[in-house]
């Protein structure tokens, strides 16, 4: 598959990059910022916001307003923006057709994208993809009782199948869920007989002659509306939600439990799972993820920060404590280190189309397992290994507990998943050939080829390689999405999305 970049979109948008002499000033166009210049010292001032961007030479200081300033990054040789945290992009899904995606951020908004159709006069428009909806999902809250920020950034975002003219989503933050539809207008009607055209009512008395109202046309309108707010049922944070097979249903999870509702009632859930000790110093596993099977609606697994994943049937029992089918992999005594049990926490795990296979990522690799085989995973792909002799520094910097996502293509014959220095990893499971592709504003001009990237470990580093040593492990793609039919990709890198396409002809 030959990958062409089809849109780039960067949702700081008001945010610009100058570059004077060996200075670069991070300006916003959003008019309420201002620059200074001291030696060599670009400041940048916001005076609404809280986070200031500085940048000397080789050096890069965020700062914060906020009564006392903070320096929080040093000494960036490259020419990146620092984005302001709430714009980086928490999660991304397709719509069961592929046709909308929907992004969520770290500041609440959701943006959802539309692909255009396909136009005779432009056939290089085919696929592309434009803003159709960006609305505030969430909002900073504070739990009084708790004493508890809740933050407002998406976790998950999940399509419901379309079943009207609407089109309906469910967001989460770490503790509210909320259903969404987003519903389009581009027709207004005119000609009431009781009002004018302003709204205002008539004079009854004053009506003489009956009209028909009729459509006119109008520029297209969408608009996105909270229908339901599925709050209160989770003490600890929530990671996963998951719409059932029978549409009727979904699952959420948090690090503790799997809670089973109803999309039509908000004020109950079932709690299916709970594994929350009675001594919670005996805590020694929780929830990373949970799935719903794509076709029975009875199973779903969740899996845990101990390399393993439990397949549960609901017409078991009402509560799921005890899993039909248990999948781990014995542990490998020649490679056991300090790490092993931080790396083999599972990150994401996704069930196939077909319902046969289930996929899981932890911190090194993405496996597959057939539902049938509980004892090892019949395919193991590794996404960047050569990390293995990293693990120490990555424990220091806190980027061991990164949490990749992973995704099948729409045939399962393909998967992919996120590594560091905004790299993607893709895996063909018939041919069992893999590639890594960057995910850069330098290297992927608008339709140009994306050309694969080598990592060299050891030795002598070829030309275009790029050696372990120089990875910058601030730029990681944790989530991806795959279309579900074609061959057409979104990547987040930070706070940009890529869209990819394969190359038609
Ligand atoms: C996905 O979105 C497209 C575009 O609006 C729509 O036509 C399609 O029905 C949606 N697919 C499903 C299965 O919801």
């Amino acid at each position: 598959m030959t990958l062409l970049l089809l849109l780039l979109l960067s949702l700081s948008a008001d945010i610009e990059v100058l570059r004077t002499h060996d200075l670069v000033v991070v300006v916003s166009l959003s008019a309420d910022i201002e620059v200074l210049r001291t030696h060599d010292l670009v400041v940048v001032v916001s005076l609404s916001a809280n986070i200031e961007v500085l940048r000397t030479h080789d050096l890069v200081v965020v700062v914060s307003l906020s009564a006392n300033i903070e320096v929080l990054l040093l000494h960036t040789h490259d020419l990146v923006v620092v984005p302001l945290s709430a714009d980086i992009i928490s999660t991304v899904e397709f719509n069961y057709s592929g046709e909308l995606l929907a992004t969520g951020d770290k500041g609440g908004r959701v943006v959802i994208f539309q692909r255009e159709q396909e136009s005779k006069n432009r056939p290089h428009s085919r696929g592309e993809y434009n803003v159709y909806s960006t609305f505030q999902s969430h909002e900073p809250e504070f739990d009084y009782l708790k004493s508890l920020e809740i933050e407002e950034k998406i976790n998950k975002i999940r399509w419901l199948p379309q079943q009207n003219a609407a089109h309906s989503l469910l967001s989460t933050n770490d503790k509210t869920i909320k259903l969404w539809k987003i519903s389009q207008r581009d027709k207004r009607a005119e000609g009431y007989n009781l009002k004018d055209e302003d709204g205002r009512l008539r004079d009854p008395f004053r009506i003489t002659s009956l009209r028909v109202p009729v459509l006119l046309p109008m520029d297209r309108m969408v608009e996105a509306s909270p229908r339901r707010i599925f709050a209160n049922a989770h003490t600890y944070h929530i990671n996963s939600i998951s719409v059932n097979s029978d549409h009727e249903t979904y699952l959420s999870a948090d690090d503790l439990r799997v809670n089973l509702w109803h999309l039509e009632i908000t004020d109950r859930s079932f709690n299916i799972v709970d594994i929350k000790p009675a001594n919670m110093e005996e805590l020694t596993e929780v929830i990373t993820a949970a799935e719903c099977h794509p076709h029975q609606c009875n199973v779903f697994v969740y899996s845990s920060s101990k390399g393993t994943i439990r397949l549960c049937d609901m017409r078991a029992a009402a509560l799921c404590d005890r899993q039909s089918k248990f999948f781990e992999e014995p542990e490998d005594p020649s490679s056991r280190s300090f790490f092993s049990e931080i790396i083999s926490s599972i990150s994401d795990v996704k069930f196939s189309h077909s319902g046969r296979y289930m996929m899981t990522r932890d911190y090194l690799s993405v496996k597959v397992w057939d539902l049938n085989m509980e004892n090892r995973p019949v395919e193991t792909y590794q996404v960047h290994e050569y990390l293995r002799s990293k693990l120490c520094s990555l424990y220091e910097n806190d980027c061991i507990f990164d949490k990749f996502e992973c995704c099948w293509n729409g045939a399962d014959s393909a998967i992919m998943t996120g590594s560091y220095n905004n790299f993607f990893r893709m895996f063909d499971r018939n041919t069992r050939r893999d590639i890594t592709l960057e995910a850069s504003r330098e290297n992927s001009k608008p339709r140009a080829i994306l050309k694969a990237r080598k990592v060299s470990t050891g030795g002598k580093r070829k030309k275009d390689e790029i050696s372990v040593d120089s990875l910058d492990f601030n730029k990681k793609i944790l989530h991806t999405a795959w279309h579900p039919k074609e061959n057409v990709i979104a990547v987040a890198a930070t706070n940009n999305l890529y869209i990819f396409q394969d190359k038609i002809n």
